[in-house]
């Protein structure tokens, strides 16, 4: 293995309730594990103090996982990186400090990632034997993930704005706090997207944010969704049981039609007619099929990524650390995590 024009990047996931470890060799995927953690579901949602304690028990297996599948061997790899933020500060700090110890005790460089410049760059990870096709610079990124809304004007590989972001909610957040009030179980997200399949999208009208520029909110449909469902069921207790797919069906239609709005817009104010999408909704299946036709509608090109790099994963920080690798951005041993930042 190993030779000198190629670089072996082992890259380190634990922003959140997900560990993950992947190995790349350039730009192209050797291995990619992901560990969840089921514990967080009988609270309905992630708590901190319980992902740590299981990113530190997972850590350590799953890197070594990641090592034995993806073929090589330790002594192959050329650099270490990992998400520094954000996330959740405990869980960020077990990946930092595997990455700065295992750095250290392999005399290799260490990279530092943004998680949310990581969705990104996951469009432009290969896999062996499958033709993707990459988005050409520049074009416009809709990040929809648990934590974060972002509309995201990328550049190059390392250059990129947010011109639009939630201001309260995340889309992902909307989704799973209304999957809560119908009583679903943590994370709601797919639930909702499973029973909307059979459901009519227009049985309901909930309220959209009037809000200006680029920006989101979903805090205001989260209450009105909850308000909703509460004078229901005063009306009929068996509201939610009765009406699932119809509620499901019109409460996903409402966030979908709040996040193209914004697509619409950045696409006239840019001119930019190539789009990407990335983060744990865009698994949901009614904002693919609303992208691609909005995409057909328009005469844009959406590039939209396989399941596996859309939630969180490693193998877009190891691809995000190859291209830091490339510009000589590495990072220092004293450097610490941070929960909260925009990209730069
Ligand atoms: O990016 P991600 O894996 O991690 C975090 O940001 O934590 O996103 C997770 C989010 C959750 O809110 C989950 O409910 C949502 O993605 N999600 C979905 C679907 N699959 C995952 N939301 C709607 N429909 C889906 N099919």
């Amino acid at each position: 293995m190993g030779n000198k024009s190629e670089l072996i990047i082992l890259g380190i996931e634990s922003s959140c309730d997900d560990t993950a470890a992947a190995i790349i060799r350039n730009d192209l995927i050797l291995s990619n594990q992901v560990s969840g953690q089921a514990i967080h579901m009988a609270y309905g949602g992630v708590v901190p103090e319980l992902a740590s304690r299981a990113h530190q028990q997972n850590i350590i297996p799953v890197v070594d996982l990641a090592i034995k599948n993806a073929g090589i061997s330790i002594d192959d790899i050329s650099a270490v990186a990992f998400t520094r933020g954000p996330g959740l500060l405990g869980s960020l700090l077990v990946g930092t400090s595997f990455a700065k110890g295992f750095a250290l005790a392999r005399n290799i460089p260490l990279i530092e990632v943004n998680h949310l410049q990581g969705h990104v760059l996951a469009h432009f990870i290969r896999e062996p034997s499958v033709d993707s096709k990459q988005p050409k610079f520049p074009f416009i990124c809709l990040l929809v993930s648990g934590g974060n809304s972002q509309i995201i004007l990328v550049r190059d590989y390392l250059d990129m704005e947010v011109i639009g972001q939630t201001i309260d909610d995340a889309a992902g957040e909307a989704f799973d706090k209304c999957a809560k009030v119908m009583g679903f179980p943590y994370p709601g997200g797919p639930l909702i997207d499973k029973f909307a399949q059979s459901g009519n999208p227009l049985a309901y009208k909930f309220s959209k944010p009037k809000i200006g520029g680029l920006d989101y909110s979903f805090s205001g449909l989260k209450t009105s969704f909850l308000y909703f469902i509460r004078d229901r069921i005063a009306e009929n207790p068996n509201f939610i049981v009765d009406n699932k797919a119809d509620i499901c069906a019109s409460l996903q239609e409402t966030i979908i039609q709040v996040l193209m709005t914004k697509v619409v817009k950045a696409a006239k104010e840019t001119g930019i007619t190539t789009f990407a999408v990335a983060g744990g909704v865009s698994a949901n299946s009614g904002l693919r099929s609303a992208l691609i036709d909005l995409a057909k509608v328009h005469n844009w090109e959406m590039h939209i990524p396989p399941f596996k790099f859309t939630t969180d994963n490693a193998a877009m920080i190891a691809i995000a650390g190859y291209y830091k690798y490339l510009n000589g951005e590495f990072a220092s041993h004293d450097m610490v995590p941070y929960s909260r930042v925009t990209m730069k």
